[in-house]
Formats: structure tokens, sequence, C-alpha cells
């Protein structure tokens, strides 16, 4: 069946995904996550697809999980249901993903855009993790993922006080890599991505994959890591086909082999 909460185009070898909940400021009820983490799923499987672009709409990237959904639920239902486990899917994507984020990106809009490889901003995107506002605290990683993303002192005060962080303060802080005009936004989100699809695809996933070890692991075990992958690449035609293509002053014809 069509996804009814997320829009999807696919073109130029990239998976353009739009939040698509206006009625609710595309807040993260669980069909939508449901929708989104199958659609992911879809992408690491279908070679057509070689990156993929998460925004949502000018005003909003996602104000959050579903404040009405989750006001019901009980400890029982969350920990019987491990709920929010398949946010995690989202991280879990294997090819490259970059949020493009204008307007809000709160609580688990915040955390999503987190879970992305890469984050742009609009000028006028905020950020926050304000579940302390509602007497919870943050579930899909604002309390880690923020915290290695702009140090300790400042996510510890949004997280605590529930305010806002502007586009701006985000690219200084380093939680996003660069802040572009609200208008521009997707299309230069379009553009990141259809660079990294003209590459070798393995060599990008495994440059993905190596990045992500230093989030998990010590520096000797993360260097052995990427050391032991850098070894593997040079078992694929793409390896040799880069460097050749160098010497020889040619663009080089990658086959994902
Ligand atoms: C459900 C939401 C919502 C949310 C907004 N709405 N955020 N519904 N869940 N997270 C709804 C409002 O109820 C309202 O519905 C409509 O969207 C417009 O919102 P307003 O508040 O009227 O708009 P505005 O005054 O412009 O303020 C925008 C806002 C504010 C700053 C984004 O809506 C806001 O603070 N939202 C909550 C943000 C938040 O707390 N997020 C964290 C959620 S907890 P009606 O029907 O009145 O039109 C969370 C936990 C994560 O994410 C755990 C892991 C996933």
């Amino acid at each position: 069946t069509a996804p009814e909460m997320i829009k999807v185009e696919k073109k130029d070898k990239i998976c353009l995904i739009t939040l698509n909940r206006p009625k609710a400021m595309n807040s993260l009820c669980s069909q939508l996550i449901t929708e989104l983490s199958a659609e992911l799923k879809q992408c690491d499987e279908d070679p057509e697809v070689r990156a993929i672009v998460i925004t949502g709409s000018k005003k909003f990237f996602a104000a959050g999980a579903d404040i009405k959904e989750m006001e019901e639920r009980t400890y029982q239902e969350n920990f019987a249901q491990n709920y929010l486990t398949n946010w995690f899917n989202v991280a879990a994507t294997r090819k490259p993903t970059i949020a493009a984020v204008n307007g809000y990106a709160l609580g688990g809009g915040c955390e999503l855009a987190m879970m992305c490889d890469i984050i742009l901003a609009g000028d006028k995107a905020q950020f926050g993790q304000p579940e302390i506002k509602l007497g919870t605290i943050p579930g899909a990683g604002g309390t880690q993922r923020l915290v290695k993303a702009i140090g300790k002192s400042r996510a510890m005060e949004l997280v605590l006080t529930g305010d806002f962080m502007g586009a701006q303060e985000a690219q200084q802080r380093g939680l996003v890599s660069r802040v572009v005009a609200e208008d521009n936004l997707v299309e230069e989100a379009m553009n990141v991505a259809k660079k990294i699809a003209g590459y070798s695809l393995p060599m990008v996933m495994m440059a993905k994959e190596c990045v992500n070890q230093s989030f998990e692991t010590t520096l000797a075990t993360g260097l052995l890591y990427e050391r032991r992958m850098f070894h593997s690449t040079f078992a694929y035609f793409d390896r040799r086909e880069g460097m050749s293509s160098f010497l020889n002053k040619k663009k080089p014809e990658f086959k994902d082999s």
C-alpha cells in the first residue's frame, strides 16, 4: 500500500522523502515512522537508489513525536512493545542519508535529523529537545547524539530548559554541516546527494560505516576498523578504476564492484 504520511520521489538515483503530515506539524506518529522506516529499508534494497534526502515542509521538519498519540500510553505498553525501537531503523539505513531541515526540528524531529548522516539547515530552522516541558525526556537519541554533536554544556542546557537553537548557532556548534537559504535548501541537499551518488556505492557505504564507528568505539579500535576497511577496498574494481583514472587524467567509471 502507498504511504500516506510521506511523499516519495525517486529521480537521478536519489530518493527524496518528504514528511507530509501538515495537520500536526509533521509530528511523528507511529504510522509515519512505520512508513518512513519501510521506505528507507526499501531504498537500501533498491539498486536504483544511491542516496536519500529526508525533508519536511518550509515551516516544520517535524515537531516531535505525536503528543496526542503518546498521551495515553503506559509504561507497561512501552516496555512490552519496546516502544520507539522502530525509530532506530532510520539510523540503521546503510545508504547515505541527508536531512534537509527547514523550520522546526523538535524532540523526535531533532532526533530524526540527527539519525541522518548529514544535516543541512534552512536559515530559519530551529532545533530543540523540549520534552522536559512535557514532563518527559528525549527517547530517540536526544541525550546522546546531541551531546556528541555540540558538546555537553549546550546540549545539557537545551535538554534541561527545552529552549530552541537557531540554524546559525547549530552550524557554529557543528550540529549541521551548512546553512542554506530556506528556498534553496532542498535543491542544495539534492546537489549534495547527486555528488555522493556519482561515486562508488560500496565505497560510500564503507566510508559511512567507518565514520559511524567513531561514535561506537575507542580510537585504537576505530583506526583498526578503518584500516581493515581501507584494505578491503583494494578488492574492488572501483578502487583500481579510481586510481588509474586519476593517473590517466580521465573520468572514472565506477561499477559498484
Ligand atoms: C502532536 C502537535 C505537535 C506534536 C504541534 N502539534 N506539535 N501535535 N504532537 N509534537 C499540533 C498542535 O497541537 C496544533 O494542533 C498544531 O500542531 C499547530 O501547533 P501550534 O502549537 O498551534 O503552533 P505554533 O504556535 O506555531 O507552535 C509551533 C511549535 C509548538 C513551537 C512547534 O507546536 C510546539 O511546541 N509543539 C510541541 C513540540 C514538542 O514538544 N515536541 C516534542 C514532542 S515529545 P491543533 O489541533 O491545535 O491545530 C517527543 C518525544 C521524543 O518528541 C521521544 C522519542 C521519539
